[in-house]
């Protein structure tokens, strides 16, 4: 009788401490490495994720929700780059800043900006 309550109470506290755990990343399906310095970052492995994880659902072609432009390609994100970046940067609900519902992780935002610094490569 002893053992089979002090089983059920570690199981109580294994599923509590199974459940509680909650990052930011978890929420994101996007990888949140670090930059590797040694490997360029490209469009096609590298942002278009981001893009279509965070982006695409309002700024789709046609784009929806009062965005005004879609991001769905290489040649529209290669285009507003250096704009992508700035508005990602913004503080999280800061007025313009993208994703409109939170500021994605700081080594997301780090993987737009060494692409731009590699050249903005789509492959
Ligand atoms: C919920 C819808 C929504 C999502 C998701 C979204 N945007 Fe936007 N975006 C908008 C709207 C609406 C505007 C126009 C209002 C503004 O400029 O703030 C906009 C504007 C922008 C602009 C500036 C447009 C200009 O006129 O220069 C950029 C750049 C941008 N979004 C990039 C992104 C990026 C990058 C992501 C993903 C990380 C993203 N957005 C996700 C709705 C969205």
């Amino acid at each position: 009788m002893k053992t089979s309550k002090l089983f059920l109470l570690f199981l109580l506290i294994f599923t509590i401490s199974s459940c509680s755990y909650d990052s930011e990343s978890d929420l994101i399906e996007v990888s949140t490495d670090p930059v590797d310095p040694n490997i360029l970052v490209n469009y096609t492995d590298d942002v278009l994720p981001i893009m279509q994880s965070a982006c695409i659902g309002c700024h789709s072609s046609p784009p929806v929700n009062g965005a005004p432009f879609a991001l769905v390609n290489f040649s529209q994100v290669d285009q507003r780059a250096s704009s992508i970046l700035n508005r990602m940067s913004l503080q999280s609900g800061a007025p313009g800043a993208m994703p409109p519902s939170g500021r994605l992780p700081q080594s997301t935002i780090d993987k737009i900006q060494q692409w731009i610094a590699d050249g903005q490569l789509e492959n």
